[in-house]
């Protein structure tokens, strides 16, 4: 049984901005990336996930349960927003504890699972200091860890590497492929970085303009793109890149 199925979710907004009609089947334990260019409706299709948004037509189900009327708190997902979306008058412990003081899980339990998680984004040393007083790149982590902590069925990262310099973007990169693998998590990781996509998940689609191009393997995408676009998109950020 599949861990999230979208089935035909439409999702768009007054001004046409949103996802049409997009279909997948994502797996127990599987890697997923949205691709796409800015604007191609990845951020809408996370939150309708995490039921941040109702859609307008479509069904969602986790397991076999309909979910698509279900509040975003009694869905056992976390999601980790691209603008962090920290608890600013808190301390990076506070935040990163949240989650589990709301499941009431034992004191004891919540500083072993908050100083975990903060050991993961290298940021044990900083768990007293208010959040405000952090780097870009550190809130982003914070955000991470926070999302982490409550062990979470299904992972939803939107963009969560993109405020780190490219050797932390690496090595947060690493540490969150081994933690999704051995925590067995389904993730679904939104980007608009082929290179990111390709190395993380086990398939990716590629989006644009609200609609789904292809679903596939990285070696599918690159070696067999279905669409113009497919081609197209990761020419243009290949090229990007050797520059
Ligand atoms: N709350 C909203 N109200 C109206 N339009 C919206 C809203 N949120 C997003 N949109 C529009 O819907 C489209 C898809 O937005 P979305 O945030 O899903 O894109 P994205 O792929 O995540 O882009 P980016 O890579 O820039 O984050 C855009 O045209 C955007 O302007
Ligand atoms: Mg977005």
């Amino acid at each position: 049984m599949s861990a999230v199925r979208c089935d035909a979710i439409t999702k768009v907004y007054t001004e046409g901005g949103g996802v049409r009609e997009f279909t997948v089947e994502i797996q127990q334990g599987e890697f997923f990336a949205l691709l796409g260019p800015s604007g191609c409706g990845k951020t809408t299709t996370l939150r309708v996930i995490a039921g941040l948004e109702t859609p307008d037509s479509g069904k969602l189900f986790f397991g076999d349960q309909n979910v698509t009327a279900l509040p975003p708190e009694k869905r056992n997902a976390a999601m980790v927003f691209q603008s962090y979306a920290l608890f600013p008058h808190m301390t990076v412990f506070e935040n990163v504890a949240f989650g589990l003081r709301a499941r009431k899980l034992p004191k004891p339990e919540i500083a072993t699972r908050v100083a975990e998680s903060l050991a993961l984004v290298q940021l044990e040393s900083l768990d007293k200091r208010p959040v405000t007083d952090l780097s870009g790149g550190q809130q982003q982590r914070v955000a991470l860890a926070r999302a982490i902590a409550v062990r979470p069925d299904i992972l939803l990262l939107d963009e969560p590497l993109s405020n780190l310099d490219a050797e932390l973007r690496y090595a947060t990169r690493t540490q969150l492929s081994e933690l999704q693998k051995r925590l067995g998590i389904t993730a679904i990781y939104v980007t608009h970085d082929q290179e990111e996509a390709v190395e993380l998940a086990h398939r990716i689609a590629v989006l644009k303009d609200g609609a789904c191009h292809q679903i596939g393997t990285p070696h599918e995408i690159l070696h067999n793109p279905a669409t113009p676009f497919v081609s197209s998109f990761l020419e243009r950020q290949r090229a990007a890149m050797k520059k």
